[in-house]
């Protein structure tokens, strides 16, 4: 791919593609009947035997990210297809409409493969609530007759290039990857030609280790309409967006008072040794001065009927369990354990064993000082009760399945185990931190 103009870089795609094509998976029959329409993926690896330059082998295991798949196809990190192979993966799509992200979780491997370009969108989409809201959405019509858009991805992440132009890795373990450029939708710092109107945004930070704090360079605030599990039941407005690797959220721009002007989407950072010139800027947005269409131009003040998790009282939970991030001897642990004592005990090893349709509070505290981890857990959406004892941000206060654990802190998270049975990843999603080792996994039923 065309990365830099005139140079080639080498990466891996699906498809060909950096990011992935986006896939758009429309609900309507789940939403009316309850049944929902499963999608089946097959994937071939087609990558070489081994990394041109770093030597390993590239298995993969994909994971949709967001989705309550069943075990087998939920990219599990020792359930290896090696270059040659190939595997069918089948995707329920029984859950609200939200945005995920499929990417590769091969064990060991995870941060490399995800580097090299294997990260995509993939939106479940209630077209017909999207239309009553009357927010602004992808319109299939009007793409079939070439007409503008106003909802994009915006799949965020940072790479370094070696001096001929292809992508460096420089990872110590311990932190991970910081890059000095920042990519949106596989393009440094791109401008986008807008119209003087709303829009809406799939924002995911496809980071591998750095988290970022979005604000418009004219400080003006803008609207989170939707988290990780899907549509927020009530918008909150925000000026600036701390979002951590993995974090999906959904925002809403208007750019109706800024005709003819420039404004950019800035990252204010997440204070670190590792911020560069350049990592302070995100991308650029140029207005222009006609709007073509008003439809889908607002957003209500609520969304829809909040999310199960939202209104479950904690008083139902059936358990506490503390859940501790830290540095010890070298490695990334969850409670002592590393993902490779999980794999030494032939993956027995879990966190908890939870009942089916159950609900539980987690109490995760990251006392590894310096760092924070975007804590992962695979097949629920939860709802962040406190952090540090207090009332979660605005933006949490929808359904989620990361948490940004920043240093010091501490997070309470209301759980409720539905759709499947089986064991799944909990893990760091700073991808170098999951790779060595910060990984450990539940039990369901
Ligand atoms: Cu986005 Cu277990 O991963
Ligand atoms: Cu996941
Ligand atoms: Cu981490």
């Amino acid at each position: 791919v065309e990365l830099i103009k005139g140079i080639k870089t080498t990466m891996w795609g699906y498809n060909g593609l950096v990011p992935g094509p986006t896939i758009r998976v429309y609900q309507d029959s789940y939403v009316n009947t309850g049944q929902s329409r499963r999608v089946v993926m097959q994937q071939i690896n087609n990558l070489p035997a081994k990394h041109p330059t770093m030597g390993y082998v590239p298995w993969t295991s994909t994971h949709l990210h967001g989705s309550p798949s069943k075990p087998q196809f939920d990219g599990y990190a020792g359930d290896l297809t090696d270059p040659g192979e190939w595997k069918n993966y089948m995707y329920p799509n029984n859950c609200s409409p939200r945005t995920l992200w499929y990417h590769d979780h091969g064990v060991h491997h995870t941060a490399q493969n995800v580097y090299m370009g294997l990260a995509a969108q993939y939106h479940l989409v209630d077209e017909r609530l999207e239309r009553d809201l009357g927010i602004p959405r992808y319109d299939r019509e009007k793409a079939r007759l070439g007409r503008p858009q106003y909802e994009f991805p915006l799949v965020i992440s940072d790479v370094m290039f070696t001096r001929n132009g292809q992508l460096m890795w420089d990872d110590d373990g311990e932190s991970g990857l910081y890059g000095d450029v920042i990519l949106v939708n596989g393009v440094p710092w791109p401008t986008m030609k807008v119209e003087p109107r709303k829009y809406r945004f799939r924002v995911l930070n496809g980071s591998l280790a750095r988290g970022y704090t979005l604000k418009l360079s004219n400080g003006k605030p803008f609207q989170v309409i939707a988290t990780d599990g899907g549509f927020m039941h009530e918008p909150q407005t925000v000026t600036t967006l701390t979002i951590g690797m993995a974090e999906r959220y959904e925002i809403v721009i208007d750019f109706a008072d800024l005709k003819g002007t420039r404004v950019q989407l800035l990252n204010g950072g997440v204070k670190n040794a590792r911020d560069y010139d350049h990592t302070g800027k995100v991308m650029q947005f140029e207005v222009g001065t006609t709007v073509t269409s008003t439809d889908g131009n607002t957003v209500p003040s609520t969304l829809g009927a909040p999310h199960p998790v939202m209104t479950l009282d904690p008083a139902t939970s059936k358990a506490t369990r503390r859940m501790r991030l830290e540095r010890s001897n070298g490695l990334w642990v969850i409670n002592g354990e590393t993902w490779d004592d999980v794999v030494k005990s032939r993956y027995e090893h879990v966190f908890a064993t939870v009942e089916p349709r159950s609900t539980e509070i987690w109490e995760v505290e990251n006392s590894s000082g310096g760092w924070f981890h975007p804590l992962h857990v695979h097949l629920v959406d939860f709802r962040v009760l406190s952090r540090n004892g207090r009332p979660p941000r605005p933006e949490e206060l929808g359904p989620k399945d990361v948490v940004y654990v920043g240093e010091g802190e501490t997070v309470r998270l209301l759980l409720h185990f539905e759709h499947e049975e089986g064991r799944y990843m909990i893990h760091c999603h700073n991808l170098s931190h999951e790779d060595h080792d910060m990984m450990t996994q539940y039990q369901v039923g």
